[in-house]
């Protein structure tokens, strides 16, 4: 604990860092039920920030109990959209209010830069639970004209009850957001359970959002590990929808687990995006475009351009400004206001981007800036360009999560097209030209959720994001997002 003293500058978030942090179970601030916390680290020094109560079945199962009796009969089960919209918005502007807070937590559990965190992750949060407040006036049915003879029919959305959401550590808050804001516009309660490694900005937006005025129970927040916390989560009879963001082996798990009471899944989970430029693009936007693509939140993005294709004669030139952009690049911790690169977020995901270099490299990959650790203190991993790979490699195939992009040249359209659908992701991906036929026919050809289009990494709560193939199933944000939180029911009367 004495480690955390001094290391936030705002009175909250020395306040939050100051004791264990408990959970919060129909509106108390609870210590686990076995009375176990668990530590959370500073990635940029490797040393404990502050312990937190470690959630389990037991805990799962109070807080879904809490979660039930809000939906089924307490005062939120009568709240009107108008309400729910208004506090939706309430909780935006306290979150705003407290922004440099929520930027130095996320940086110091996180590692990313402080103020990323905030001109991203916390501007990103407060703008998303905006755009759902709008949405929770805006939920209709529709009216039928029906053949069955003298009938009546329409439809209603109603929110499907009790939804679990288990987060990662890459965007802790923002993913937050993405998941309460739809549950609640649309009118569920939830349990959510925030990534072992990064719990403590969704244990700050909790206290908010009793500020802001939801009634207990509403939302719980069970901090926890995936194994315990999570499964027990994912495997609840009482949950009726699981929605999970994370790795995609998670994700078949949590689909199976969810099989059990058959509870409704949305899964957004990895990718290793293609990010292609032709000979033909604005070569300076795309050389930026891809160095942005890898290394922004130090790679730990499931949507990063993490196969980068250049057409062949502009393949020397791009590769070049992008090994320049890396070793520029000012590594630092986050609290730093100098970083450009933070650490990433635990040792165990710098030993794990270290073995997929380690084994590229054995496998004949050269990096040509990068490849290995940075020394010393803290989980940095130094900004690296991979090429001489091939299709083959593990290193094109897995997602890496970290700032590693392997660079590869095409000639062929075609065969750049086939090349880059050539994987079981389908999350994202991004084409550079200025030739408008050219961008329509890879925006088509792409199987992937988002196509970007001379920019990358472009989000608006408006747009909607998910996965094609193993990247995961539903949409969350713009209008589709409301799918996965309302059940349609259709009523027929005989007039
Ligand atoms: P993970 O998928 O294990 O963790 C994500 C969340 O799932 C955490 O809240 C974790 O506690 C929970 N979880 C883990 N096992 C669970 C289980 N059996 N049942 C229910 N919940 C469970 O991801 P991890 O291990 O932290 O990272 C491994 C790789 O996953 C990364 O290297 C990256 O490739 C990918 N990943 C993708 C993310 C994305 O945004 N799509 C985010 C985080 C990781
Ligand atoms: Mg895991």
């Amino acid at each position: 604990m004495a480690v955390a003293e001094g290391l936030a500058k705002t009175q909250r978030g020395s306040a939050f860092l100051s004791s264990p942090r408990k959970m919060l179970i129909n509106g108390e601030w609870v210590d686990a039920a076995s009375g176990k916390t668990f530590p959370v680290y500073n990635p940029a020094t490797g040393e404990e920030l502050i312990q937190v109560a470690e959630g389990d079945k037991e805990d799962i199962n109070r807080a879904v109990a809490a979660a039930r009796k809000a939906f089924e009969e307490g005062p939120w089960s009568k709240t009107t959209p108008n309400v729910r919209g208004k506090m939706l918005w309430k909780l935006s502007e306290l979150i705003a209010e407290n922004a440099d807070t929520f930027a130095e937590l996320e940086s110091l559990d996180n590692g990313k830069a402080c103020a990323m965190a905030k001109a991203v992750d916390v501007a990103g949060t407060v703008e998303h639970f905006q755009y759902m407040a709008g949405w929770a006036t805006k939920i209709d049915g529709r009216t039928m004209q029906l053949s069955a003879p003298g009938t009546f029919g329409f439809t209603l959305r109603e929110p499907v009850g009790v939804c679990g959401q288990i987060i990662p550590w890459n965007f802790p808050l923002m993913m937050a957001a993405w998941k309460l804001g739809p549950a609640l516009a649309c009118g569920n309660a939830v349990v959510l359970k925030p990534a072992e490694q990064t719990p403590l900005t969704a244990l700050l937006l909790g206290e908010m959002i009793q500020e802001a005025g939801f009634p207990e129970g509403v939302v719980n927040i069970v901090p926890g590990y995936g194994e315990t916390a999570g499964a027990a989560l994912s495997a609840h009879p009482d949950v009726d929808k699981i929605a999970f963001t994370g790795s995609t082996e998670v994700g078949r798990l949590i689909l199976q687990a969810a099989s059990g009471n058959l509870k409704k899944v949305s899964l957004e989970l990895g990718g290793k995006a293609p990010n292609i430029v032709f000979a033909d693009a604005d070569i300076g936007a795309a050389t930026a475009g891809a160095a942005m693509g890898i290394f922004f939140n130090q790679g730990q993005v499931c949507c990063a351009g993490s196969r980068l294709y250049v057409e062949k004669k502009e393949f020397d030139n791009v590769v070049g400004g992008l090994v320049d952009a890396a070793e520029s690049m000012n590594i630092a911790p986050g609290m730093d206001p100098a970083c450009e690169l933070g650490p990433l977020v635990s040792d165990e995901q710098l030993e794990r981007v270290t073995g997929f270099v380690e084994r590229g490299k054995e496998a004949g990959a050269e990096a040509l800036t990068g490849g290995d650790p940075v020394d010393g203190n803290g989980y940095f991993y130094k900004p690296t360009v991979l090429t001489n790979v091939n299709p083959d490699m593990e290193v094109v195939r897995e997602e890496i999560f970290g700032p590693v992009v392997v660079a590869q040249p095409f000639d062929d359209i075609d065969e750049l097209a086939r090349e880059a659908n050539d994987t079981p992701y389908g999350l994202s991906a991004g084409v550079w030209t200025s030739d408008i036929s050219k961008a329509h026919k890879m925006a088509s050809k792409l199987k992937a959720g988002t196509v970007w289009i001379n920019c990358y990494n472009v989000f608006d709560p408006h747009m909607p994001f998910g996965g094609y193939k193993q990247s995961g199933i539903g949409r969350e944000m713009g209008s589709e997002v409301l799918d996965l939180y309302t059940e349609v029911k259709a009523v027929c009367i005989q007039l």
